[in-house]
Protein backbone atom coordinates (compact mmCIF):
# COMPACT_ATOMS: atom_id res chain seq x y z
CA UNK A 1 0.00 0.00 0.00
CA UNK A 2 2.80 2.16 -0.81
CA UNK A 3 0.30 4.69 -2.74
CA UNK A 4 -1.75 5.99 -0.16
CA UNK A 5 -4.32 8.78 -1.56
CA UNK A 6 -2.95 11.39 0.08
CA UNK A 7 -6.39 13.03 0.74
CA UNK A 8 -6.97 9.50 3.24
CA UNK A 9 -4.35 11.24 5.05
CA UNK A 10 -4.88 14.25 5.05
CA UNK A 11 -8.82 12.79 6.34
CA UNK A 12 -7.11 11.26 9.54
CA UNK A 13 -4.76 14.11 10.39
CA UNK A 14 -8.03 16.52 10.30
CA UNK A 15 -9.93 14.20 12.05
CA UNK A 16 -7.07 13.25 14.86
CA UNK A 17 -6.48 16.82 14.97
CA UNK A 18 -10.60 18.58 15.59
CA UNK A 19 -10.03 15.13 18.26
CA UNK A 20 -7.25 16.79 20.02
CA UNK A 21 -7.89 20.32 19.49
CA UNK A 22 -11.81 20.08 20.25
CA UNK A 23 -12.15 22.88 23.66
CA UNK A 24 -15.86 23.04 23.97
CA UNK A 25 -15.69 26.64 24.96
CA UNK A 26 -14.34 27.13 21.77
CA UNK A 27 -17.41 25.62 19.91
CA UNK A 28 -20.70 26.15 21.51
CA UNK A 29 -22.47 25.64 18.84
CA UNK A 30 -20.24 22.43 17.08
CA UNK A 31 -23.50 21.14 16.40
CA UNK A 32 -23.09 18.14 13.40
CA UNK A 33 -24.51 19.26 10.01
CA UNK A 34 -24.60 16.96 6.81
CA UNK A 35 -22.11 17.96 4.07
CA UNK A 36 -21.43 15.91 0.50
CA UNK A 37 -18.20 14.63 0.32
CA UNK A 38 -16.59 12.35 -2.03
CA UNK A 39 -15.71 9.18 -0.75
CA UNK A 40 -12.67 7.71 -2.44
CA UNK A 41 -11.97 3.60 -2.35
CA UNK A 42 -9.64 1.00 -3.76
CA UNK A 43 -11.42 -1.39 -5.21
CA UNK A 44 -10.63 -4.54 -7.33
CA UNK A 45 -12.62 -4.85 -10.80
CA UNK A 46 -12.86 -8.14 -11.19
CA UNK A 47 -12.94 -8.90 -15.13
CA UNK A 48 -13.38 -12.52 -15.89
CA UNK A 49 -16.31 -13.68 -18.08
CA UNK A 50 -18.35 -15.37 -15.85
CA UNK A 51 -19.90 -17.78 -18.84
CA UNK A 52 -16.18 -19.04 -19.55
CA UNK A 53 -15.12 -20.15 -16.54
CA UNK A 54 -16.07 -20.99 -12.46
CA UNK A 55 -13.99 -19.30 -10.65
CA UNK A 56 -11.40 -16.34 -11.20
CA UNK A 57 -8.03 -16.64 -10.86
CA UNK A 58 -5.88 -13.59 -9.48
CA UNK A 59 -5.08 -12.14 -12.65
CA UNK A 60 -8.62 -11.60 -13.60
CA UNK A 61 -8.70 -8.52 -11.15
CA UNK A 62 -7.08 -5.48 -11.56
CA UNK A 63 -6.97 -2.29 -9.42
CA UNK A 64 -10.02 -0.14 -9.94
CA UNK A 65 -10.95 2.76 -7.65
CA UNK A 66 -15.10 3.76 -7.08
CA UNK A 67 -15.47 7.62 -6.23
CA UNK A 68 -18.51 7.81 -4.13
CA UNK A 69 -19.78 11.07 -5.25
CA UNK A 70 -21.38 13.62 -2.80
CA UNK A 71 -22.76 11.13 -0.21
CA UNK A 72 -23.91 13.33 2.62
CA UNK A 73 -21.98 12.75 5.77
CA UNK A 74 -21.95 14.22 9.20
CA UNK A 75 -19.56 16.75 9.52
CA UNK A 76 -18.05 18.08 12.78
CA UNK A 77 -15.27 20.06 11.68
CA UNK A 78 -13.52 17.62 10.52
CA UNK A 79 -14.32 17.48 7.04
CA UNK A 80 -12.98 21.11 6.17
CA UNK A 81 -10.04 21.04 4.03
CA UNK A 82 -10.89 17.69 2.38
CA UNK A 83 -11.12 18.62 -1.39
CA UNK A 84 -13.89 17.00 -3.53
CA UNK A 85 -12.36 14.04 -6.18
CA UNK A 86 -11.09 15.42 -9.52
CA UNK A 87 -9.87 13.07 -12.31
CA UNK A 88 -7.41 13.18 -14.62
CA UNK A 89 -7.76 14.49 -17.99
CA UNK A 90 -4.11 12.16 -18.96
CA UNK A 91 -5.17 8.38 -18.78
CA UNK A 92 -1.83 7.10 -18.32
CA UNK A 93 -2.01 3.06 -19.79
CA UNK A 94 -1.93 1.42 -16.40
CA UNK A 95 -3.41 3.73 -14.41
CA UNK A 96 -6.50 2.18 -12.73
CA UNK A 97 -9.79 2.37 -14.07
CA UNK A 98 -12.21 4.94 -11.91
CA UNK A 99 -15.62 4.78 -11.49
CA UNK A 100 -17.91 7.65 -10.54
CA UNK A 101 -20.74 6.78 -8.92
CA UNK A 102 -23.69 9.58 -8.03
CA UNK A 103 -25.95 8.68 -5.12
CA UNK A 104 -28.88 10.86 -5.77
CA UNK A 105 -31.08 8.25 -5.77
CA UNK A 106 -30.62 6.17 -2.96
CA UNK A 107 -29.36 6.50 0.52
CA UNK A 108 -26.10 5.11 1.66
CA UNK A 109 -26.79 5.15 5.70
CA UNK A 110 -22.75 3.59 5.96
CA UNK A 111 -20.59 5.70 4.49
CA UNK A 112 -19.10 7.12 7.25
CA UNK A 113 -18.12 3.88 8.14
CA UNK A 114 -16.82 3.86 4.90
CA UNK A 115 -14.99 7.38 5.08
CA UNK A 116 -13.49 7.05 8.09
CA UNK A 117 -12.35 2.91 8.00
CA UNK A 118 -8.73 4.26 7.67
CA UNK A 119 -8.80 6.30 10.46
CA UNK A 120 -9.59 3.97 13.18
CA UNK A 121 -7.47 1.54 12.21
CA UNK A 122 -10.40 -1.07 10.13
CA UNK A 123 -9.77 -1.54 6.35
CA UNK A 124 -12.38 -1.35 3.47
CA UNK A 125 -12.20 -4.26 0.83
CA UNK A 126 -14.20 -3.57 -2.52
CA UNK A 127 -15.12 -5.66 -5.20
CA UNK A 128 -16.44 -4.47 -8.49
CA UNK A 129 -17.87 -6.52 -11.01
CA UNK A 130 -19.79 -6.68 -13.97
CA UNK A 131 -23.60 -7.06 -13.00
CA UNK A 132 -26.03 -10.20 -14.69
CA UNK A 133 -29.20 -9.97 -14.55
CA UNK A 134 -31.14 -13.47 -13.02
CA UNK A 135 -32.94 -13.79 -16.63
CA UNK A 136 -32.86 -11.15 -19.83
CA UNK A 137 -35.03 -8.17 -18.58
CA UNK A 138 -36.04 -5.20 -20.86
CA UNK A 139 -33.57 -2.67 -19.21
CA UNK A 140 -30.62 -5.02 -20.88
CA UNK A 141 -32.02 -3.95 -24.11
CA UNK A 142 -30.75 -0.23 -22.76
CA UNK A 143 -27.39 1.17 -24.03
CA UNK A 144 -26.08 0.84 -20.08
CA UNK A 145 -23.63 -1.24 -18.05
CA UNK A 146 -23.81 -2.86 -14.86
CA UNK A 147 -21.81 -3.12 -12.11
CA UNK A 148 -22.00 -4.19 -8.92
CA UNK A 149 -19.32 -3.51 -5.91
CA UNK A 150 -19.14 -4.82 -2.61
CA UNK A 151 -17.91 -2.64 0.34
CA UNK A 152 -16.76 -4.53 3.35
CA UNK A 153 -15.35 -2.66 6.37
CA UNK A 154 -12.77 -5.31 8.20
CA UNK A 155 -12.70 -6.71 11.82
CA UNK A 156 -17.02 -6.84 12.14
CA UNK A 157 -17.60 -3.48 10.19
CA UNK A 158 -20.17 -2.57 8.31
CA UNK A 159 -21.04 -4.03 4.05
CA UNK A 160 -22.63 -2.97 1.72
CA UNK A 161 -23.72 -3.76 -1.60
CA UNK A 162 -24.98 -1.76 -4.47
CA UNK A 163 -25.82 -1.66 -8.04
CA UNK A 164 -24.47 0.79 -10.75
CA UNK A 165 -25.64 1.58 -13.87
CA UNK A 166 -23.55 3.73 -16.43
CA UNK A 167 -24.59 6.83 -17.45
CA UNK A 168 -24.76 8.60 -20.52
CA UNK A 169 -23.97 8.02 -24.52
CA UNK A 170 -20.68 7.90 -25.91
CA UNK A 171 -19.74 11.07 -27.56
CA UNK A 172 -18.10 10.17 -30.68
CA UNK A 173 -14.55 10.33 -30.74
CA UNK A 174 -14.50 9.27 -26.51
CA UNK A 175 -11.72 7.26 -25.01
CA UNK A 176 -12.98 3.34 -24.92
CA UNK A 177 -11.86 1.31 -22.07
CA UNK A 178 -9.41 -1.62 -23.39
CA UNK A 179 -11.23 -3.99 -21.61
CA UNK A 180 -14.33 -3.27 -20.26
CA UNK A 181 -15.84 -2.18 -24.14
CA UNK A 182 -16.92 1.33 -22.42
CA UNK A 183 -16.79 4.79 -23.58
CA UNK A 184 -15.04 6.67 -20.52
CA UNK A 185 -16.00 10.20 -19.83
CA UNK A 186 -14.04 13.01 -20.81
CA UNK A 187 -12.32 12.83 -17.32
CA UNK A 188 -11.46 9.30 -18.10
CA UNK A 189 -14.08 8.26 -15.64
CA UNK A 190 -16.80 5.30 -16.04
CA UNK A 191 -20.00 7.81 -14.54
CA UNK A 192 -22.28 5.70 -13.09
CA UNK A 193 -25.37 6.03 -10.92
CA UNK A 194 -26.12 4.11 -7.67
CA UNK A 195 -29.78 2.51 -8.33
CA UNK A 196 -30.47 -0.01 -5.26
CA UNK A 197 -27.87 -1.47 -2.10
CA UNK A 198 -28.32 -3.60 0.76
CA UNK A 199 -26.72 -2.88 3.64
CA UNK A 200 -25.40 -4.19 7.01
CA UNK A 201 -24.44 -2.38 10.15
CA UNK A 202 -22.06 -5.49 10.92
CA UNK A 203 -20.76 -8.58 9.05
CA UNK A 204 -19.99 -10.86 12.67
CA UNK A 205 -22.24 -11.01 15.77
CA UNK A 206 -22.35 -12.87 19.44
CA UNK A 207 -25.37 -13.61 21.22
CA UNK A 208 -25.78 -15.56 24.38
CA UNK A 209 -27.95 -18.76 24.01
CA UNK A 210 -31.28 -18.20 25.06
CA UNK A 211 -31.11 -14.71 24.16
CA UNK A 212 -32.87 -12.38 20.87
CA UNK A 213 -31.01 -11.09 18.32
CA UNK A 214 -31.83 -8.71 15.90
CA UNK A 215 -30.23 -9.09 12.06
CA UNK A 216 -29.58 -5.93 10.97
CA UNK A 217 -29.95 -5.84 6.59
CA UNK A 218 -31.22 -2.05 5.33
CA UNK A 219 -31.85 -1.42 1.59
CA UNK A 220 -32.60 1.47 -0.81
CA UNK A 221 -33.67 1.52 -4.49
CA UNK A 222 -34.14 4.40 -6.88
CA UNK A 223 -37.83 5.65 -7.42
CA UNK A 224 -39.66 3.26 -9.55
CA UNK A 225 -38.09 0.63 -8.27
CA UNK A 226 -40.48 -2.44 -5.94
CA UNK A 227 -39.35 -5.01 -3.45
CA UNK A 228 -40.54 -7.81 -4.52
CA UNK A 229 -39.04 -10.48 -2.12
CA UNK A 230 -36.71 -10.14 0.84
CA UNK A 231 -35.09 -13.65 1.83
CA UNK A 232 -33.05 -14.87 4.85
CA UNK A 233 -31.15 -17.76 4.45
CA UNK A 234 -28.94 -19.42 7.03
CA UNK A 235 -25.80 -21.23 5.63
CA UNK A 236 -23.92 -23.57 8.36
CA UNK A 237 -21.14 -26.22 7.60
CA UNK A 238 -22.11 -27.00 3.83
CA UNK A 239 -25.78 -26.86 4.39
CA UNK A 240 -28.24 -24.19 3.79
CA UNK A 241 -31.69 -23.80 4.86
CA UNK A 242 -34.42 -20.60 4.51
CA UNK A 243 -35.26 -19.07 7.85
CA UNK A 244 -37.69 -16.65 6.75
CA UNK A 245 -39.29 -15.63 3.16
CA UNK A 246 -41.55 -12.34 2.07
CA UNK A 247 -42.72 -12.40 -0.97
CA UNK A 248 -45.31 -9.57 -2.18
CA UNK A 249 -46.62 -8.79 0.68
CA UNK A 250 -46.69 -11.84 2.49
CA UNK A 251 -44.16 -12.86 5.12
CA UNK A 252 -43.57 -16.45 6.44
CA UNK A 253 -41.19 -17.62 9.69
CA UNK A 254 -39.16 -21.46 8.33
CA UNK A 255 -37.69 -20.80 11.82
CA UNK A 256 -39.62 -20.83 14.55
CA UNK A 257 -40.26 -17.06 16.02
CA UNK A 258 -38.46 -15.49 13.46
CA UNK A 259 -39.82 -12.15 12.71
CA UNK A 260 -39.84 -9.36 10.22
CA UNK A 261 -41.57 -6.21 10.43
CA UNK A 262 -43.41 -5.36 7.17
CA UNK A 263 -44.07 -2.09 8.06
CA UNK A 264 -40.09 -1.23 8.35
CA UNK A 265 -39.82 -3.03 5.28
CA UNK A 266 -42.04 -1.06 3.34
CA UNK A 267 -41.75 2.08 5.03
CA UNK A 268 -37.81 2.50 6.14
CA UNK A 269 -36.14 -0.57 3.54
CA UNK A 270 -35.83 -2.25 6.90
CA UNK A 271 -35.67 -6.17 6.39
CA UNK A 272 -33.65 -6.53 9.65
CA UNK A 273 -35.10 -10.69 10.99
CA UNK A 274 -35.65 -10.92 14.62
CA UNK A 275 -34.54 -14.41 16.08
CA UNK A 276 -35.85 -14.85 19.65
CA UNK A 277 -34.52 -17.67 21.80
CA UNK A 278 -31.28 -18.49 20.53
CA UNK A 279 -29.87 -21.87 20.09
CA UNK A 280 -27.04 -24.02 18.49
CA UNK A 281 -28.45 -24.53 15.80
CA UNK A 282 -28.83 -21.30 14.65
CA UNK A 283 -25.02 -20.65 14.60
CA UNK A 284 -24.08 -19.71 10.98
CA UNK A 285 -24.28 -17.44 8.20
CA UNK A 286 -26.86 -15.18 7.66
CA UNK A 287 -28.02 -14.33 4.08
CA UNK A 288 -30.42 -11.07 3.61
CA UNK A 289 -31.23 -11.43 0.20
CA UNK A 290 -33.51 -8.46 -1.59
CA UNK A 291 -34.56 -9.00 -4.83
CA UNK A 292 -36.49 -5.77 -7.28
CA UNK A 293 -38.00 -7.23 -10.67
CA UNK A 294 -34.46 -6.23 -11.62
CA UNK A 295 -31.81 -6.02 -9.27
CA UNK A 296 -30.93 -9.01 -6.37
CA UNK A 297 -27.95 -7.89 -3.96
CA UNK A 298 -27.83 -9.62 -0.54
CA UNK A 299 -25.67 -9.30 2.84
CA UNK A 300 -23.94 -12.34 4.38
CA UNK A 301 -23.21 -11.61 8.13
CA UNK A 302 -21.59 -14.56 11.13
CA UNK A 303 -23.69 -15.28 14.16
CA UNK A 304 -22.06 -17.05 16.69
CA UNK A 305 -23.51 -18.14 20.19
CA UNK A 306 -21.91 -18.49 23.58
CA UNK A 307 -22.81 -20.14 26.64
CA UNK A 308 -20.49 -19.05 29.43
CA UNK A 309 -19.28 -21.79 31.62
CA UNK A 310 -20.36 -22.00 35.36
CA UNK A 311 -17.42 -22.38 37.76
CA UNK A 312 -17.90 -24.70 40.64
CA UNK A 313 -15.13 -25.98 43.25
CA UNK A 314 -14.91 -28.98 45.56
CA UNK A 315 -12.82 -30.60 47.86
CA UNK A 316 -12.71 -34.47 47.68
CA UNK A 317 -10.99 -36.95 50.09
CA UNK A 318 -10.81 -40.00 48.85
CA UNK A 319 -8.44 -42.55 48.96
CA UNK A 320 -6.07 -40.35 51.64
CA UNK A 321 -5.35 -38.33 48.29
CA UNK A 322 -7.27 -34.72 48.87
CA UNK A 323 -8.14 -33.13 45.94
CA UNK A 324 -9.25 -30.06 44.44
CA UNK A 325 -11.73 -30.55 41.82
CA UNK A 326 -13.24 -27.89 39.41
CA UNK A 327 -16.32 -27.94 37.58
CA UNK A 328 -16.66 -26.12 34.64
CA UNK A 329 -20.06 -26.27 33.39
CA UNK A 330 -22.25 -25.42 30.05
CA UNK A 331 -20.37 -23.73 27.75
CA UNK A 332 -19.89 -22.94 24.38
CA UNK A 333 -17.77 -22.66 22.15
CA UNK A 334 -15.47 -25.60 23.57
CA UNK A 335 -12.22 -23.49 23.94
CA UNK A 336 -11.76 -22.82 27.38
CA UNK A 337 -8.42 -22.06 29.53
CA UNK A 338 -8.21 -23.14 33.20
CA UNK A 339 -5.56 -22.10 35.62
CA UNK A 340 -4.97 -22.96 38.64
CA UNK A 341 -3.16 -20.66 41.40
CA UNK A 342 -2.52 -21.62 45.02
CA UNK A 343 -1.32 -18.53 47.59
CA UNK A 344 -0.35 -19.12 51.08
CA UNK A 345 -1.12 -17.02 54.11
CA UNK A 346 1.09 -13.55 53.31
CA UNK A 347 3.06 -15.35 50.55
CA UNK A 348 2.76 -14.24 47.45
CA UNK A 349 0.26 -16.44 44.80
CA UNK A 350 1.55 -19.22 42.66
CA UNK A 351 0.52 -21.20 39.40
CA UNK A 352 0.16 -24.34 40.44
CA UNK A 353 1.20 -27.20 37.26
CA UNK A 354 0.16 -30.63 36.77
CA UNK A 355 -3.56 -30.18 36.67
CA UNK A 356 -5.06 -33.12 35.12
CA UNK A 357 -8.92 -33.17 33.28
CA UNK A 358 -11.50 -35.21 32.72
CA UNK A 359 -13.28 -35.99 29.52
CA UNK A 360 -15.23 -32.95 27.95
CA UNK A 361 -18.87 -33.91 28.34
CA UNK A 362 -21.23 -33.05 25.46
CA UNK A 363 -24.77 -32.02 27.02
CA UNK A 364 -28.35 -32.27 25.37
CA UNK A 365 -28.39 -28.81 24.17
CA UNK A 366 -24.82 -28.70 22.98
CA UNK A 367 -23.09 -27.31 25.55
CA UNK A 368 -19.56 -28.44 26.92
CA UNK A 369 -18.57 -29.39 30.46
CA UNK A 370 -15.39 -30.37 32.04
CA UNK A 371 -13.26 -31.01 35.20
CA UNK A 372 -9.74 -29.97 36.09
CA UNK A 373 -8.32 -31.36 39.16
CA UNK A 374 -5.13 -30.49 41.68
CA UNK A 375 -3.48 -32.68 44.61
CA UNK A 376 -4.63 -29.92 47.72
CA UNK A 377 -0.89 -29.20 49.52
CA UNK A 378 -2.62 -27.06 52.80
CA UNK A 379 1.19 -26.36 53.97
CA UNK A 380 1.49 -26.04 57.75
CA UNK A 381 -0.70 -22.76 57.50
CA UNK A 382 -3.02 -23.93 54.98
CA UNK A 383 -3.50 -21.99 51.51
CA UNK A 384 -6.21 -20.47 49.25
CA UNK A 385 -6.44 -22.25 45.84
CA UNK A 386 -7.88 -20.39 42.82
CA UNK A 387 -9.51 -22.26 39.86
CA UNK A 388 -9.40 -19.38 36.62
CA UNK A 389 -11.38 -20.02 33.72
CA UNK A 390 -11.11 -18.40 30.57
CA UNK A 391 -13.74 -18.26 27.90
CA UNK A 392 -14.46 -16.21 24.81
CA UNK A 393 -17.99 -15.26 26.39
CA UNK A 394 -16.81 -13.72 29.48
CA UNK A 395 -14.69 -10.09 29.85
CA UNK A 396 -12.88 -11.16 32.43
CA UNK A 397 -11.92 -14.81 33.63
CA UNK A 398 -14.45 -16.74 36.11
CA UNK A 399 -12.57 -17.12 39.53
CA UNK A 400 -13.60 -19.19 42.19
CA UNK A 401 -11.50 -20.07 45.27
CA UNK A 402 -11.25 -22.00 48.30
CA UNK A 403 -9.14 -22.23 51.12
CA UNK A 404 -7.55 -25.72 52.54
CA UNK A 405 -6.64 -26.04 56.10
CA UNK A 406 -3.32 -28.47 57.65
CA UNK A 407 -5.12 -31.51 58.40
CA UNK A 408 -4.94 -31.29 62.14
CA UNK A 409 -6.90 -33.87 63.87
CA UNK A 410 -7.48 -37.09 62.65
CA UNK A 411 -6.89 -38.43 59.29
CA UNK A 412 -8.87 -37.16 56.40
CA UNK A 413 -10.79 -33.99 58.02
CA UNK A 414 -9.36 -31.10 55.96
CA UNK A 415 -11.12 -28.16 57.00
CA UNK A 416 -12.80 -26.12 54.19
CA UNK A 417 -13.15 -22.34 55.30
CA UNK A 418 -14.97 -20.90 52.27
CA UNK A 419 -15.42 -20.95 48.98
CA UNK A 420 -16.83 -18.27 46.97
CA UNK A 421 -17.80 -17.94 43.39
CA UNK A 422 -17.47 -14.79 42.31
CA UNK A 423 -20.34 -15.04 39.49
CA UNK A 424 -19.65 -11.25 37.65
CA UNK A 425 -22.88 -11.29 35.75
CA UNK A 426 -22.72 -7.64 35.16
CA UNK A 427 -19.39 -8.49 33.61
CA UNK A 428 -20.82 -10.68 31.68
CA UNK A 429 -23.38 -9.07 29.66
CA UNK A 430 -20.70 -6.36 29.12
CA UNK A 431 -18.72 -8.98 27.73
CA UNK A 432 -20.71 -9.17 24.88
CA UNK A 433 -21.24 -6.03 23.85
CA UNK A 434 -17.72 -5.88 23.70
CA UNK A 435 -16.99 -9.34 22.45
CA UNK A 436 -15.53 -8.76 19.07
CA UNK A 437 -12.65 -6.86 21.04
CA UNK A 438 -12.26 -10.02 22.97
CA UNK A 439 -12.97 -12.46 20.33
CA UNK A 440 -9.08 -11.85 19.06
CA UNK A 441 -7.92 -12.52 22.42
CA UNK A 442 -5.75 -15.90 22.49
CA UNK A 443 -6.94 -19.15 24.08
CA UNK A 444 -5.29 -21.96 24.80
CA UNK A 445 -7.32 -24.73 23.89
CA UNK A 446 -7.74 -27.79 25.84
CA UNK A 447 -8.36 -31.37 24.55
CA UNK A 448 -7.59 -33.86 26.75
CA UNK A 449 -7.99 -37.45 26.47
CA UNK A 450 -7.58 -39.08 29.74
C1 LIG B 1 -35.25 -2.15 11.93
O1 LIG B 1 -36.27 -2.98 12.43
C2 LIG B 1 -35.95 -3.66 13.64
C3 LIG B 1 -37.12 -4.54 14.00
O2 LIG B 1 -37.38 -5.49 13.00
C4 LIG B 1 -35.64 -2.65 14.73
O3 LIG B 1 -35.24 -3.33 15.91
C5 LIG B 1 -34.53 -1.72 14.28
O4 LIG B 1 -34.33 -0.73 15.24
C6 LIG B 1 -34.88 -1.09 12.95
N1 LIG B 1 -33.74 -0.33 12.49
C7 LIG B 1 -33.84 0.91 12.07
C8 LIG B 1 -32.58 1.56 11.64
O5 LIG B 1 -34.90 1.51 12.02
Amino acid sequence: MGSEPIWRLLLCLAISGAAGTDPPTTAPTAERRWQPTDIVLDCFLVTENRHQGAFASSGDRERALLVLKQVPVQDDGSLEGITDFEGSTETKHDSPVIFEASVDLVQIPQAEALLHADCSGKAVTCEISQYFFKARQEATLEKAHWFISNMQVSRGGPGVSMVMKTLGDAETGAVWHPTLNLPLSPQGTVKTEVEFQVTSETQTLSHLLGSSVSLHCSFSMAPGLVLTAVEWRLQHKGSGQLIYSWKTGQGQAKRKGATLEPEQLLRAGNASLTLPNLALKDEGNYICQVSTPLYQAQQVMLLSILAPPKVQLNLENKDKLPSLICNIAGYYPLDVAVTWIREELGGIPAQVSGASFSNIRKSMTGTYSISSMVTAEPGPTGATYICQVTHVSLEEPLTVSMRVLPNTEQSGAFGVIFASIVFLSALLFLGLHRQQASSSRSIRTMRHSG
